[in-house]
């Protein structure tokens, strides 16, 4: 029997369609490693709206691990989506199996680097930077601030709501994080307003 422990964020039936479609203009063949995939709700949703690929997810909490299994055998994609991966961005080198590594054309992280401190943007980037080679994406979605300043007054509260649970989360300024960006090859090829005061960020391998 298989148990149900699947998790259900809310905020991914809002916003799996506008990511899907920031990702429809980047993706092509190959691997997609996801970073901080949470409850697995977006692995699934892409893996089933991109079928050429195959979708990696990864987490460091084993709950949330259990529950990308559990989503994968309810969306019935066993044969085709691997197992969730144990993540943790600054435990280096990640572990990812040969063929997804050989066939890695991009990485995905959706609402992950502001609930984490900052030393794991730091190790997002070095790692991304290493696995991926010239022309490969890595995409960020989330909240962001804009030259320091947040881009509206939710975004405020949610900060201040972030650093209570610890001070040193927090919605990243996006000028240090294309910074770090470029400390590891990368360029910020495009930034996407999306819904809700979040943005797309792509990142592309220029080296
Ligand atoms: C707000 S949740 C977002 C989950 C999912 N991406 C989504 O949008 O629903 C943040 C996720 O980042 C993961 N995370 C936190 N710190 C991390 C780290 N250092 N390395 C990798 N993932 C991390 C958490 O376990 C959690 O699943």
């Amino acid at each position: 029997m298989i148990l149900d422990r699947r998790l259900f964020f809310s905020a991914t039936q809002r916003n799996r369609d506008c990511i899907g479609d920031v990702l429809s203009r980047i993706i092509k063949k190959g691997s997609v490693l996801e970073i901080g995939s949470g409850s697995g709700e977006h692995g699934v949703v892409f893996q089933k709206r991109f079928p050429e690929i195959i979708w990696q997810t990864s987490d460091p909490e084993l709950i949330h691990r259990k529950s990308i299994r559990s989503w994968i055998e309810y969306e019935d994609l066993i044969k085709i989506m691997p197992r969730p991966l144990e993540i943790h961005v600054e435990k280096i080198p990640w572990k990812i199996p040969l063929r997804i590594a050989n066939s890695l054309q991009g990485i995905v992280s959706i609402n992950m680097i502001h609930v984490a401190e900052w030393s794991c943007t730091v190790a997002l980037f070095r790692e991304s930077g290493k696995l991926l080679n010239k022309g490969q994406f890595l995409i960020l979605y989330g909240p962001f601030k804009i030259c320091n300043k947040h881009t509206s007054e939710s975004n405020y509260f949610f900060d201040n709501s972030l650093k209570i649970q610890n001070d040193l989360w927090g919605i990243r300024n996006l000028e240090e994080v294309c910074d770090e960006s470029k400390k590891n090859g990368f360029y910020q090829e495009d930034i996407i307003s999306m819904p809700a005061n979040n943005f797309s960020i792509i990142y592309r391998k220029g080296s």
